[in-house]
């Protein structure tokens, strides 16, 4: 079986008779033109994922969540199967306020034992979702716990060790968007699918029967799984209509591996509005946003101009690496999207012939409580690294490590104080970038090889991309939650990184 190229695909939806006839007589087309200015390029309209805001009960709000396997037409006429949350593929935005009291049925019917995280989430460790909170296929996991939380935008995924890569490929994962008093009090796009829209980013590889069967070779595994067909909340080459002249994305890159520099086509400015934890506090006006595999934004962006548009990826170099020359021969997979030379168009934005005039957002957005790095009760560091050599057997535990040590369940690698205000500092000293998450807490990033981070990166977080060679220093408070005998997870966030052993674990007591 050899995987379908996106130049073979987009000829197929063009002609809009894709077929899994089509699909093996391998045509191939010229490059895409990257930005041109856009007809009607994507024939699809974006699937919105359900809003679930729960139902009450008493003073508790119950989300009752079914971990699935189904079918997905991707591609006209050809079923593939995937996985997802209370439907065939990715699942629905659970929508909550902070201070709620939550309580999240979730039962696994996909024949196999997973489990299901909540990215971003400060919560009890027990509730966490990780390695350690397997749900055996038939069972129902029913973690309960308070929202307390800024309002920004969270996600869930599985975390089964060893198999969080090959989880999430399939198709489980979903948005969770927090709200607070205050960012219900901002004046800001907020229709739900009309003007204020998530949108999980991904990229696939379809073989040519249309199955996207998890298969990495030993290249995937180093660089991670990089598809060729990007999906917008699972649509392929979709197109969103814009009915208001403000237009609020956030942004969730849900991919296994890829790095993604979203921009627009016609290169429009747009407002970032809330990095992964919090809003930041005032709009910061880009061109260009990176978002690395667990990184969420939210954007706001005006539709005016007449023409449609493109939100794509400009082509980042090396993909699930940046900026470091890799150049060695064992990195020579025939998989990357960086050989195509070529942006990914995840979503068209048909702008509305008579949209709707907004109001303008707010100057202020909210206050960050600022941690005072003369308060710090402890440092600690942590080095992603990667043997790379033929020596460098997988799975020998020793291909991708923190500070030399790959992940061990039985291993409790750090134990922190609780209430203790923190400084971690991480570096890499591999060719890979690598996204460092920390479960628990929101984090604040004090510097990146000395230096502030840009205006972008001044917001609550939990996942940061640490580049080669780089030195990436944050605080945070580890507050409100001790367990003797749960951990929660540090790890990268390349999904086939994380499950090839660059993980540890932390007590809080
Ligand atoms: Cu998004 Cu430990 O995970
Ligand atoms: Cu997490
Ligand atoms: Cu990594």
């Amino acid at each position: 079986m050899s995987k379908l190229s996106i130049f073979n695909r987009r000829s197929f939806l063009k002609t809009s008779a894709l077929s899994v006839v089509a699909l093996s007589a391998g045509l191939v087309l010229p490059k895409l033109s990257a930005f041109a200015s856009a007809a009607k390029l994507h024939n699809n309209p974006l699937a919105i994922p359900a809003l679930d805001m729960g139902t009450k009960q008493g003073n508790k709000t119950i989300f009752n969540l079914e971990i699935q396997n189904g079918e997905t037409e991707f591609f006209k006429g050809v079923k593939t199967k995937t996985r997802g949350v209370n439907g065939a593929l990715l699942g629905p935005t659970l929508r909550m306020k902070n201070g709620d009291d939550v309580q999240l049925n979730v039962k696994n019917s996909i024949g196999e034992t997973t489990t299901l995280h909540w990215h971003g989430l400060h919560i009890p460790a027990k509730y966490d979702g990780g390695p350690h909170q397997p749900i055996k296929h038939g069972e129902t996991w029913s973690p309960e716990f308070t929202i307390m939380q800024k309002a920004a935008n969270f996600w869930y995924h599985p975390h089964l060790m060893g198999k969080t890569a090959e989880h999430v490929w399939q198709g489980i994962a979903g948005m969770i968007i927090v709200d607070d008093e205050e960012s219900e009090k901002l004046s800001l796009p907020k229709e739900y699918g009309v003007d204020d829209i998530p949108l999980v980013l991904q990229d696939r590889r379809f073989f040519k029967d249309g199955s996207m069967t998890y298969k990495p070779s030993r290249h995937d595994i180093m660089a991670g799984m990089i598809g060729d067909v990007p999906l917008a909340n699972g649509t392929i080459e979709p197109y969103f209509e814009a009915k208001k002249q403000l237009l609020r994305l956030r942004l969730l890159n849900g991919a296994n591996a890829s790095i993604y520099e979203l921009a627009f086509s016609d290169n429009r400015s747009f407002k970032q509005i809330a990095t992964d934890g919090s809003m930041l506090e005032k709009p910061y006006e880009i061109n260009s946003i990176i978002l690395s595999p667990g990184e969420r934004a939210e954007i706001v962006v005006d539709v005016s101009g007449g023409n449609n548009f493109m939100l794509l990826s400009k082509p980042v170099e090396g993909g699930g690496m940046m900026g470091g020359g890799m150049g060695s021969g064992m990195m020579g997979g025939s998989s990357s999207r960086e050989e195509y030379g070529i942006p990914f168009n995840f979503l068209e934005i048909r702008p509305a012939e008579n949209f709707q005039k907004s109001p303008s957002i707010p100057s202020k957005l909210t206050n960050i409580n600022w941690l005072d790095e003369k308060q710090v009760d402890k440092e600690r560091s942590f080095l992603m690294s990667m043997q790379m050599g033929p020596m460098a057997m997988l799975g020998s535990g020793k291909s991708h490590t923190i500070n030399g040590k790959s992940m061990d369940m039985k291993r409790i690698d750090e134990t922190i104080k609780l209430d203790d205000i923190e400084i971690w500092e991480l570096s890499n000293d591999s060719n890979f970038a690598h996204p460092f998450h920390v479960h628990d807490v929101q984090f604040q990033i004090l510097s990146r090889n000395g230096k502030k981070p840009h205006a972008g990166e001044r917001g609550l977080k939990d996942t940061v991309l640490v580049n080669p060679n780089e030195i990436v220093r944050f605080i945070a408070k580890f507050d409100d939650f001790a367990d003797e005998k749960y951990p929660y997870m540090y790890h990268c966030h390349i999904l086939e990184h994380e499950d090839a052993g660059m993980m540890g674990q932390f007590l809080v007591v």
